[in-house]
């Protein structure tokens, strides 16, 4: 039977690729983010349903689940992609800084992923949720101030393994994606030669590679609680 995935933050960048590939894949996919209805960058298909909305707001998880339910029947995968990242020295975040950050980065992976390991417990086929994090989040650059960012992500690698266990035996597998630099509209203010130096490989990876970490996590029957870096090796250390 055809599998049905949700992917958030995908109008542009790393989830428009995953959005692409995953119907190339043969699933049925819902896609969503604030602005996905208007997005240049997925294909028209039957197989394919859009839905506009902050991920922040719960009304927009309840809208997708129930988008998913109604038009293709179940929920098998998740994937938590949508994300907002910028750098500041830690003095100098603010308020609103933090309640943005905490809306995106975490509300945003706590609704829809509660929505979708309920459906997933009725199915009692179990199920995959990957989410994308950051290698930064382990390890720190000097120069690159992304402390209450990184705060958001940390506390996505952490609920994931609490989860990973929670939802074990109900065979709910949780995973997660930690990109270094990656070539998206993200970066598109930003120097290609600078971002190349911060990774001991020397360069940026594009973002059909995070997509073929996240197919890799969403399909391995026996990986749960992993962290899978692409990121040239800036997780390993100083380089
Ligand atoms: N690019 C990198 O170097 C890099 C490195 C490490 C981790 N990551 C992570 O990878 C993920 C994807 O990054 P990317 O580079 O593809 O980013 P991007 O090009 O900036 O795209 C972000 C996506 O998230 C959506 N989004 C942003 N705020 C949202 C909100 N409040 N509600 C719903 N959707 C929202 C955007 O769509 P709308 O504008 O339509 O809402 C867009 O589709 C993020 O979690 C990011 O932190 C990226």
């Amino acid at each position: 039977m055809q599998k049905t995935i949700i992917i958030t933050g995908s109008s542009q960048g790393i989830g428009a690729a995953a959005v692409r590939t995953f119907l190339d894949r043969g699933y049925n996919v819902v896609a969503t983010s604030r602005n996905v209805t208007t997005s240049k960058e997925l294909p028209a298909s039957p197989r394919l349903v859009l839905v506009d909305g902050d991920i922040g707001q719960i009304a927009t998880a309840v809208n997708v689940t129930e988008a998913a339910i109604e038009k293709f029947g179940t929920i098998d995968a998740l994937v938590n992609n949508a994300g907002i990242f910028f750098t500041k020295r830690f003095i100098d975040y603010t308020p609103e800084d933090f309640k943005h950050l905490v809306s995106t980065n975490l509300e945003g992976f706590i609704y829809i992923t509660q929505l979708a390991i309920q459906q997933m417990l009725l199915q009692k086929k179990g199920g995959s949720i990957v989410s994308i994090t950051a290698a930064l989040a382990d390890n720190p650059i000097s120069g690159v101030n992304g402390s209450i960012p990184m705060l958001t992500k940390g506390g996505i690698n952490s609920i994931t393994r609490s989860l990973a266990i929670e939802y074990a035996q109900d065979k709910i597998r949780m995973n997660i994606v930690a990109p270094g630099v990656v070539d998206t509209p993200l970066h598109e203010n930003d120097s290609k030669d600078y971002l190349k130096t911060l990774s001991p490989m020397g360069s940026i990876s594009k973002s059909q590679e995070i997509v073929d970490a996240i197919i890799y996590l969403t399909e391995a029957p026996h990986v749960t609680g992993e962290v899978l870096h692409v990121d040239g090796g800036s997780h390993i250390g100083k380089w």
